[in-house]
């Protein structure tokens, strides 16, 4: 506005002189634009170089155990020291020449001006201008003289935050999870329900993992998958909570996609205790109940059936000892443990175990499938494991190879079959 209004009096006053100056703000304003491209990607890489140091960090420290064990230090935090040199080069690039750019834009300004108030003077000697005009002008000039400034400046603010849209545009531009309109719920009204898998393709680059899996599991039923480790076993755990859409097939709850099901409503009655748990640095009671309301007495009978209610008994504050981050304060069967109390909770109709068990000790391992016995009956169940024992607690067996199916029926079966199965498990035979 304050722009608008002397450019308007200097007009009424003196046109020739006011379009002097308005011709000539916008060649300093392109010489200063000039100036700011030179320093609009210093933010940027301010920036960046923060990520990578900050990413560094975390991962450092994550693994410190890992570091230290492999007597890694020195490579590790020599690398951080690097990280952090480069954050400090670069934020003080930036900063000083962004500030110099700044400057040297204000110096040309300020050049401009002074070039317009000689034009000026000069316009008095020798045309109508009185002196008394001549201040005047001088006095609207003073007046416009911060504005501009203000918007030249404007443009270092842009370029610098600039620098981190881009970085938002990025995240932003990534696809989210499909939103299915869902609606229909088959766990409705039935304690249980069976899972069809057709002709399920999925590559998570060039290469498939799963080629045309087939596979029915009926209501109720406990099924063991298992096969050569990287065979992708975890990947079909993940397609069917739909944490990944598949590239052709379809998947079936009780007779409805998962499309129709929708995601929220599939993985409300879908439990999975995934290979590798995550454990929040927080109470036992916040890791179990995930922030759903339940009883202490209902988080005790979950602690029971997955053997670890001596273990947090026997801690000073029970249920309200903090874990650690990511669990360290406990075993890792404790931890898996607690996954397992946790799937329990969440009640669900359909149950997904992978490699559940696998850090467990013998005893533990029995105790545990006993007792889990009576919770899984009459839910469907798949359970994904290497140890015969863990595969022995499933009715049928289906083996996985190359990305499908390739055997299926009980233990004794396909002993006999003498197939793969036969090879992974037939020297188990006598044990
Ligand atoms: N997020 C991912 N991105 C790219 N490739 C992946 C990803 N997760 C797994 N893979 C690849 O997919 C293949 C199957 O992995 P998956 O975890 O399903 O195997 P698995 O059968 O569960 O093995 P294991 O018995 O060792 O747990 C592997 O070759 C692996 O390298
Ligand atoms: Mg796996």
């Amino acid at each position: 506005l304050t722009l608008v209004g002397t450019a308007t009096i200097l007009m009424w006053m003196n046109w020739k002189l006011a379009l002097l100056i308005l011709l000539f703000n916008p060649l300093v304003i392109f010489a200063t634009v000039q100036l700011g491209k030179r320093v609009k990607h210093l933010k940027k890489l301010e920036n960046d170089s923060t990520a990578r140091f900050t990413q560094a960090l975390t991962e450092t420290l994550e693994a410190i155990q890992e570091v230290r064990a492999g007597n890694r230090q020195g490579f590790f935090l020599g690398r951080l020291g690097q990280r952090a040199r480069e954050v400090r080069d670069f934020a003080v690039a930036s900063q000083w020449k962004s500030d110099a750019s700044g400057r040297a834009s204000g110096l040309l300004f300020q050049f401009g001006i002074d070039i317009f108030r000689a034009v000026a003077m000069l316009t008095v000697l020798f045309s109508d201008l009185s002196i008394g005009q001549m201040l005047a002008v001088f006095s609207y000039l003073w007046f416009m003289i911060s504005p501009v400034e203000q918007l030249l400046n404007l443009q270092y603010a842009y370029y610098a935050a600039g620098g981190a849209l881009t970085r938002i545009n990025e995240l932003l531009a990534r696809a989210d999870e499909p939103q299915y309109p869902g609606g229909v719920d088959p766990f409705r009204n039935r304690d249980t329900v069976g899972i069809e898998v057709r002709d399920l393709s999925f590559g998570y680059g060039e290469d498939k993992v799963l080629e045309h899996l087939d596979l029915s599991i009926a209501p109720g039923e406990k099924v063991a998958i298992v096969g050569a480790s990287g065979g992708g076993k975890s990947t079909l755990v993940q397609l069917l909570l739909g944490l990944y859409t598949p590239q052709s097939g379809v998947i079936r709850f009780g007779g409805s996609t998962q499309q129709e099901i929708g995601l929220t409503t599939l993985r409300e009655h879908v439990a999975v205790v995934l290979q590798h748990p995550s454990l929040f640095n927080d109470s036992v009671r916040a890791n179990l109940t995930m922030g759903r309301e339940r009883s202490d007495e209902a988080c005790w009978q979950a602690l029971e059936i997955a053997q670890l209610d001596a273990t947090i008994r026997a801690l000073p504050q029970g249920l309200d000892s903090i874990v650690g981050r990511s669990g360290v304060r406990l075993s890792g069967g404790q931890r898996q443990r607690l996954a397992i109390a946790r799937m329990i909770l969440a009640q669900p109709r359909v149950v997904i175990l992978d490699e559940a068990t696998s850090a467990l000790d013998a005893a533990t391992e029995y105790n545990l499938h006993q007792a889990m016995a009576k919770f899984l009956s009459g839910r469907t169940t798949l359970i994904i494991a290497h140890r015969l024992s863990a595969v022995k607690q499933a009715d049928r067996v289906l083996v996985f190879d190359g990305g499908r199916i390739a055997e299926d029926g009980d233990h004794q079966q396909l002993i006999a079959d003498g197939g793969l199965y036969a090879r992974l498990y037939g020297h188990l035979q006598q044990v």
